[in-house]
């Protein structure tokens, strides 16, 4: 397969929206690899925690995430639906789902250093073959050229309604209030950060989701992915939706 025949598929959109959960349906339904780059986040902070960093020595969290080897891996059975992460040898696939989790890695996503390393990794797996990407930068930073970018959204309460039933289900009860506020209070981070933040593509499709269930986004992304499939074959290098 030829880097034009390869069809890279960039999800991006605040915490919440239900990016993963899509993203790794549609990249299952059609075969693609899938690469969850917020359990990349995720996986550098454990590895900074459990080697006694501090959460903002980017050279330092940098060196450890370059030499590990942060693993993904499909969901099954023993994940809840969520794709297994390893770091070595090592699963640490629920502790890195945690609340606290959610909030230790926001200082980590912010230092340049392991965006660095991050992205590189992220750009090497997406090179291999048809992937669909989820984070927060893939459609601006990772894969400015992938053929199709999706901005997934929903407003932070339909947000927190998620997340809550996510976490109960998980056996964590925080209050919807709590919650609303961590959601928007990571937007603002997410989106004021110095290094990559998040902000929608000019060439990115935005997909609103507050009165759509998880099959009807998924169905779309299937009909958008259709329309970005019939711009590769065709002579037009511009999508037709
Ligand atoms: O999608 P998530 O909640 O698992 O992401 C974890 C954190 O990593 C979140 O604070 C946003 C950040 N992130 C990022 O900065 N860039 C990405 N490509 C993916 C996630």
């Amino acid at each position: 397969m030829t880097d034009q025949q390869i069809l890279q598929i960039a999800i991006d959109g605040p915490a919440g929206a239900g990016k993963s959960t899509v993203a790794r349906k549609l990249a299952d339904e059609l075969g693609y690899l899938y690469i969850d780059t917020g359990a990349m986040y995720r996986a550098a902070t454990w590895l900074a925690l459990k080697n006694n960093l501090d959460l903002n020595d980017g050279p330092g969290i940098a060196a450890l995430a370059r030499t590990c080897n942060i693993l993904l891996k499909p969901a099954d059975e023993t994940s809840d639906g969520k794709i297994r992460v390893f770091v070595d040898d090592e699963e640490i696939t629920r502790e890195i789902r945690t609340q606290k989790m959610s909030e230790q890695v926001i200082p980590v996503a912010a230092l340049k250093e392991v965006r660095e390393v991050l992205v590189e990794k992220q750009q090497y797996l997406a090179s291999i073959g048809n992937a669909v990407l989820d984070g927060r930068d893939i459609g601006t930073v990772v894969l400015p050229d992938a053929r199709l970018k999706i901005f997934l959204t929903a407003s932070a309460e339909v947000r927190a309604t998620r997340r809550l039933k996510e976490l109960n289900a998980q056996g964590e009860n925080p209050s919807f209030e709590e919650l609303l506020k961590a959601i928007i209070d990571r937007d603002h981070k997410d989106r004021t950060r110095e290094v990559s933040p998040l902000t929608m593509a000019d060439d990115a499709i935005e997909v609103v989701t507050d009165n759509m269930t998880i099959d009807e986004v998924v169905r779309e992304l299937h009909r958008l992915t259709r329309a970005a499939k019939e711009g590769l074959s065709g002579d037009s290098s511009r999508m037709k939706v």
